[in-house]
């Protein structure tokens, strides 16, 4: 049984961009779940119809997947025109696409460096400016930013990562004084290792999982469902005061001092 209201979202509209997989896909699934229609946007074509079609008959909303590439503006410009167009308005858009991989910084190039900063940082901007622009200027609404919790430390071999996510922080605060007094609420969520999705599977293979498990003061690992549910809390009226907040959901594993991941030796907690 859910602790939220079936319609807290009824009349909505959302975009979501990496919505295809993982914590995006959940977090697509639960608005519409609540009442919401929604957009799943992502590279991969392949990723997303599966995805829509599942939710689309789970909750009977509609869910439309789009292609785009949130490094390209123009592609970003036309999924916002698209979804607005198809749904009628656009309430909530969730930046949630990100690239990931283990590298040590020695070895890490300026491509692979700029490519993860281009995804998570730039396509976060990307996809801001272009819906601000298109209908949260006169509308208002809300951004909600997927962010991570590796950053608060030094986790090595993730120096491309932490510098991407620290300015989607840097975005989160800037764009919700900025746009504030417009309507529009601009937040994070800051998430610590997730059990189930494709970063954890390059990040903590093996064994590094169970030690990060061990390490974490509630002993577990994050799941989707703990993002989807603070996702669905802060979109709905119970967080109508959340503005440029940064949520942490780690179980309280950063607050260990126990966050970084070892390239080449394991796990370094
Ligand atoms: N180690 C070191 N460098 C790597 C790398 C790795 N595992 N994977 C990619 N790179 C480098 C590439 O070598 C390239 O740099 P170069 O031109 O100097 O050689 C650069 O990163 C771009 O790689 P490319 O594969 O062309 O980029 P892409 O746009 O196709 O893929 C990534 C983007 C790199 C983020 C890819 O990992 C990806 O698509 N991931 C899927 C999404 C994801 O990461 N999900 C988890 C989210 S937490």
């Amino acid at each position: 049984m859910s602790v939220f209201r079936n319609d807290l979202f009824l009349g909505r509209a959302a975009l979501i961009t990496g919505g295809g997989t993982g914590i995006g896909r959940g977090i697509a699934g639960a608005l519409a779940r609540y009442g919401a229609n929604v957009a799943i946007v992502s590279r991969k074509l392949e990723n997303l119809v599966g995805a829509a079609e599942s939710i689309a008959a789970a909750t009977g909303r509609r869910c439309l997947p789009m292609v785009a590439d949130v490094r390209q503006p123009e592609a970003v410009d036309s999924a916002v025109n698209r979804a607005i167009q198809e749904l009628g308005r656009l309430d909530f858009v969730v930046n949630n696409a990100a690239g990931n991989f283990v590298c040590p910084s020695a070895e890490l190039s300026p491509n692979g460096f700029g490519t993860v900063l281009d995804i998570d940082a730039k396509g976060t901007w990307n996809m801001s400016r272009a819906a601000y622009r298109a209908w949260l200027k006169d509308h208002g609404g809300q951004i909600l930013n997927i962010s991570a919790t590796l950053h608060y430390g030094g986790t090595p071999g993730q120096v491309h990562v932490a510098a991407a996510k620290a300015a989607v922080d840097a975005l989160t605060r800037t764009l919700a004084v900025e746009w504030g007094p417009q309507g529009i609420r601009v937040n994070a969520i800051a998430h610590g290792p997730i059990g189930q999705t494709e970063g954890a599977r390059r990040l903590f293979p093996g064994a590094a999982a169970d030690q990060l498990r061990a390490a974490s003061p509630i002993r577990r690992l994050g799941t989707i469902d703990d993002i989807v549910n603070l996702a669905v809390f802060v979109l709905s009226d119970a967080g109508s005061n959340l503005n440029g907040a940064i949520l942490v959901s780690d179980g309280g594993l950063c607050l260990t001092g126990r966050l970084g991941l070892g390239v080449e030796v394991g796990p370094t907690i």
